[in-house]
């Protein structure tokens, strides 16, 4: 299984950060190039691999750090998304509701990666704490994931798992993934709930 991130922001570089520790293979794009990341490579180490867009895309799980708008330009960047797990860390805070169709902003996405198989996930906690050690107060950090795919939820269960936090599954996106869906101005109730699950 491979992994890329798109977005070297706040989000995309937490996560690598957590890829690194891990000593998991990513890579990692942005608008402006290999270069631009270098800086971030050479902090994180070799597990960070910086690549052109059309390069990230080839990966087998993708994971969506980039202002919610940008999404429909990644999709537009490939030819077909079948077959890809895409994880959507995005938050539509604040993007009007007629905008998005009135559907929650994941199944907007979702739409734009018409062949992919969408998990919502590291959407709902500040990129400073998702860069954290997720080892933490007798558990491990929780991370909540939404899909309508079972199997592809338990691709990034398995993921998240491996980066140290806790996979915990809400469900459908429209269902118990509403509850970390930002809408219009308002946070979904588990957005910033910065939640810790015990070992058994
Ligand atoms: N910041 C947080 O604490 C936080 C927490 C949870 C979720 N989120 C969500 O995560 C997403 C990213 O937030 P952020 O704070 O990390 O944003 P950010 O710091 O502004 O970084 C955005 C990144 O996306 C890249 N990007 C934009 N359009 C792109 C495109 N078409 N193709 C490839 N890369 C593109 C940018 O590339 P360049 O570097 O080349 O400009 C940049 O690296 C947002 O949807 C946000 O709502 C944010």
């Amino acid at each position: 299984m491979t992994y890329s991130i798109i977005g070297s922001g706040s989000v995309g570089a937490a996560i690598a950060h957590r890829f690194a520790r891990s000593g998991i293979p990513v890579g990692i794009a942005n608008t402006r190039g290999p270069q631009s990341l270098a800086p971030l490579a050479g902090e994180l180490g070799d597990k960070v691999v910086p690549l052109t867009l059309q390069a990230a895309l080839e990966a087998d799980v993708i994971i969506l750090a980039v202002p919610f708008r940008a999404h429909r330009d990644v999709a537009r960047a490939a030819a077909s998304w079948q077959g890809k797990v895409v994880i959507d860390a995005t938050n539509a805070y604040g993007v009007p509701l007629d905008e998005l169709d009135n559907l929650p902003s994941s199944a907007v996405v979702a739409k734009a990666f018409a062949g992919a198989s969408l998990v919502k996930a590291f959407n709902h906690l500040p990129a400073k704490v998702l860069a954290e050690d997720p080892v933490g107060a007798g558990g491990r950090r929780v991370i909540f994931l939404a899909s309508d795919d079972d199997a592809a939820s338990a691709t990034v269960a398995k993921l998240v798992e491996r980066l140290g936090y806790a996979a915990v599954g809400l469900g459908r996106i429209a269902e118990g993934g509403q509850l970390v869906q930002a809408r219009d101005k308002t946070w979904a109730p588990l957005i910033f709930q910065d939640l810790f699950k015990k070992a058994p």
